[in-house]
């Protein structure tokens, strides 16, 4: 087995129940034999990040019955989960479903993780919440891609506003009721103070400033890296007026590069997931019109009147195969049950989910479904194909401070103590996240290079902080104090592929899964040139005072050396950013798996609304953008079936 560095957190914490856990809803099925309708109107399969918004946008409509079919467990009560400090310590916990990829060539034939919720919210349950909204570019190119000006940054705006709403510093403090005021608390007013510098410019706070259910706040705690990551991108700017290491206020203007505090899926000190801020809602409103059935998986779809490869249903212009049916299973060699769509199935299962249901119903390249032993029933080339994640390379220094998270994460007392004060009232260091800064920037050697960016605003590498090791993967050492650097290419070339291991044991057999890590030699050049800024960034004065970075842990120098050095410690350290797409691509094309209204194309009856359709790489932490496109989405099915 793994181990993890929070790992200490895990092990008590997750038999932990909040005393006070909301009372389950009526409507919240753990057995399929207990959901009284077998039909509905809508079936939305994956109670995820899209999922959810879709689900409870449609059931606005007292009119129409809604079921939420999901393979993972209640949110409720599991504080990893919603204690914004341990989001960490859900990874290869019960609420994930633990894939890994298969052996990566260009790692040394190691595998990677590929953690995604198995949980109420998916995986905006057990992410690390950090909050993008992406580039302008990034909306302009997805519509360009999708043919469909709908899906354009400018048209977005109102899903945006629709999604969420930042709570600033005024309305945290009210919250909490803190005498304190804003301008006191530096984590939550960009600082001003640098003599030399212009004040940074403020943008439209309106941009980022929705009013939609997903609370989103700034870090609640600041730590020692704060002023360093800042004073470092205004003391380079200062340097040179051009820097692409340049300070920004904030992220989500749509020009989306610069460093600073991001903001994050969090509201009053908790983590703000589509559970807590859509479905929860929903089904404690009573809804009677919404069932959500848990622990339960979707195994394949099915057609009821015609299961024969080539049924026909007359829609007035073609004939197409029309799935209308769910069939369950709660365990590999349990009963069978089938809840049938009189509407539609929206399939958001996720980019592993999604394309692993639609090749098990027999929608996917020919050849390979023929080999498997699965009818064809659509022969659609690209399901699985086009599956994208930002590659990460994780590097941890010594530092020279007892600041550090890591004796907090080594004091089992003081973790409890600091647990007892979040569950008093939200407040202290577990209200927050344990990064609040991160960077984004261009790359500077794109010469004579196909830019794989969306455009011109649309960042290549991200450079993420934490003040302690975040290995992630790997163990806390018993002594000393460390800072993490997470090095990202968020515009990687490189394209990989999801198959089927077997037809056997459907959902409960986990997928092939292939990212082809730095198959593109792009991004190892892209890597590199991470590596190299990161050096730049952290030889500027407020990181050499105080002689704060003794050495990259195992070596006895702050570098990682040669460029042929570096490549190694590529291989040998980089994993993911946990960002799957594109394997349900949307587009323009007849060979696009999805058209510009999530529809799969060759069927009748099935939408796909996750990240899987998104064509190319968000160049950013992707749920905001997740969220948007769930919250068009549901506008689009409400247009196509007269609910609007
Ligand atoms: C560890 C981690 C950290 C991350 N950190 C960040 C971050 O800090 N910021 C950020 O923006 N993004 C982050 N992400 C990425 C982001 O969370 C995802 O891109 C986004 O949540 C994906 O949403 P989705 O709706 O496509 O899929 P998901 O939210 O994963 O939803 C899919 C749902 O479908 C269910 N499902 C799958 N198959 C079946 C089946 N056969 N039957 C029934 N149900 C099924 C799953 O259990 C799940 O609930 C992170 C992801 C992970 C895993
Ligand atoms: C993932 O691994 C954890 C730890 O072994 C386990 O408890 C959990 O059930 C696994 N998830 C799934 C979906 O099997
Ligand atoms: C990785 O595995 C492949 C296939 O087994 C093999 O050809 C290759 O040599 C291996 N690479 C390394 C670096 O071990
Ligand atoms: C479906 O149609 C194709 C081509 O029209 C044909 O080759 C195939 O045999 C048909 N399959 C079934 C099950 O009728
Ligand atoms: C950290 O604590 C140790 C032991 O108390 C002390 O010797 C050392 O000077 C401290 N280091 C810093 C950077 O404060
Ligand atoms: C929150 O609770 C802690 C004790 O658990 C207390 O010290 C602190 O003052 C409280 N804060 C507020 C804002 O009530
Ligand atoms: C990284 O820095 C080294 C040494 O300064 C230089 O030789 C190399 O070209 C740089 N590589 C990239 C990708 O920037
Ligand atoms: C950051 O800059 C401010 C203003 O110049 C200064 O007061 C502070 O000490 C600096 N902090 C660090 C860590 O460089
Ligand atoms: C670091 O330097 C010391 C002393 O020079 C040496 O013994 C040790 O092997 C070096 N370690 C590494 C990882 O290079």
């Amino acid at each position: 087995m793994k181990s993890y560095s929070l790992s200490m957190f895990r092990a008590g914490f997750l038999a932990t129940i909040l005393v006070s856990g909301l009372a389950q809803s009526t409507s919240l099925y753990t057995d399929p034999r207990d959901v009284s309708t077998k039909e509905y109107d809508f079936i939305v399969v994956g109670a995820g990040t899209a999922g959810n918004v879709i689900a409870t946008r449609l059931s606005e409509d007292p009119t129409k019955s809604v079921l939420v079919i999901e393979a993972g467990i209640d949110d409720t009560g599991i504080l990893p989960i919603h204690v914004p400090f341990l989001g960490f310590s859900n990874e290869g916990s019960s609420v994930d479903w633990n894939f890994t990829t298969v052996p990566q060539e260009e790692l040394n034939n190691r595998t990677v993780p590929v953690p995604r919720g198995f949980v109420l919210g998916g995986s905006s349950s057990i992410n690390l919440m950090v909050w993008n909204r992406g580039s302008r570019d990034l909306w302009d190119h997805y519509a360009k891609v999708a043919g469909d000006s709908g899906w354009s940054w400018n048209a977005l705006e109102k899903y945006w506003d629709k999604a969420s709403t930042y709570l600033d510093c005024t309305t945290v403090i009210n919250y909490l009721s803190l005498t304190t005021h804003c301008s006191q608390i530096s984590t939550l007013v960009p600082p001003t103070s640098n003599p030399a510098l212009p004040p940074p410019p403020r943008n439209d706070p309106t941009l980022s400033n929705g009013n939609g259910p997903v609370l989103v706040t700034r870090a609640n705690f600041p730590d020692e890296l704060d002023d360093k990551v800042i004073n470092a991108s205004m003391l380079l700017q200062q340097e040179n007026p051009d820097s692409r290491f340049k300070y920004t206020v904030d992220m989500n203007t749509g020009d989306s590069i610069g460093f600073g505090y991001y903001e994050e899926s969090t509201g009053h000190g908790e983590r703000s997931s589509s559970a807590t801020a859509y479905l929860h809602p929903a089904l404690n409103s009573k809804r009677r019109n919404l069932d959500v059935l848990i622990q339960t998986r979707a195994m394949r779809l099915l057609q009821s009147k015609n299961t024969a490869s080539n049924s026909t249903i007359s829609n007035g212009h073609s004939s197409v195969p029309h799935f209308n049916q769910v069939e369950v299973a709660q365990s590999v060699d349990g009963p069978r049950f089938k809840f049938s769509a009189r509407n539609e199935i929206i399939l958001s299962s996720g980019s592993i989910g999604t394309p692993q249901l639609l090749l098990l119903s027999g929608v996917g390249p020919k050849d390979e479904l023929k080999e498997l032993g699965i009818d064809v029933v659509a022969d659609r080339p690209a399901v699985g194909k086009n599956l994208r994640d930002h590659p990460m390379l994780v590097t941890i220094y010594n530092v020279n401070s007892n600041q550090t998270l890591d004796d907090l994460m080594r004091n089992p007392a003081l973790q409890e103590q600091l647990l007892e004060q979040w569950q008093n009232n939200r407040t202290g260091q577990f209200a927050s996240t344990t990064s609040n800064v991160l960077g984004i920037l261009p790359e500077d050697q794109l010469k004579g290079i196909e830019d794989p960016a969306s455009g011109p605003h649309a960042p290549h590498l991200e450079m993420l902080f934490g003040d302690g090791f975040l290995g992630l993967f790997e163990p806390l050492p018993a002594n000393g104090h460390f800072l993490t650097v997470l090095n990202a290419v968020v515009a990687p070339k490189s394209v990989g592929s999801l198959t089927l291991a077997s037809v056997n044991g459907g959902t409960f057999t986990h997928p092939l899964i292939n990212y082809n890590i730095y198959g593109d030699s792009f991004d190892i050049q892209a890597m590199l040139q991470a590596i190299n800024d990161t050096e730049t960034f952290l030889s500027t004065a407020p990181w050499t005072q105080d002689d704060f970075i003794i050495s990259v842990t195992g070596r006895n120098s702050t570098s990682i050396g040669t460029e042929e050095e570096k490549i190694a410690f590529m291989r040998d350290n980089t994993i993911t950013v946990f960002h799957p797409i594109g394997t349900a691509r949307m587009g323009s094309k007849e060979e696009d798996v999805t058209d510009s209204r999530l529809l799969v194309r060759g069927l009748k009856g099935v939408r796909v609304v996750d990240a899987s359709v998104f064509p190319t790489l968000p160049e950013c932490h992707p749920q905001a953008v997740v969220y948007t496109l769930a919250e068009r989405a549901a506008d689009i099915i409400k247009e196509d079936h007269g609910m609007l």
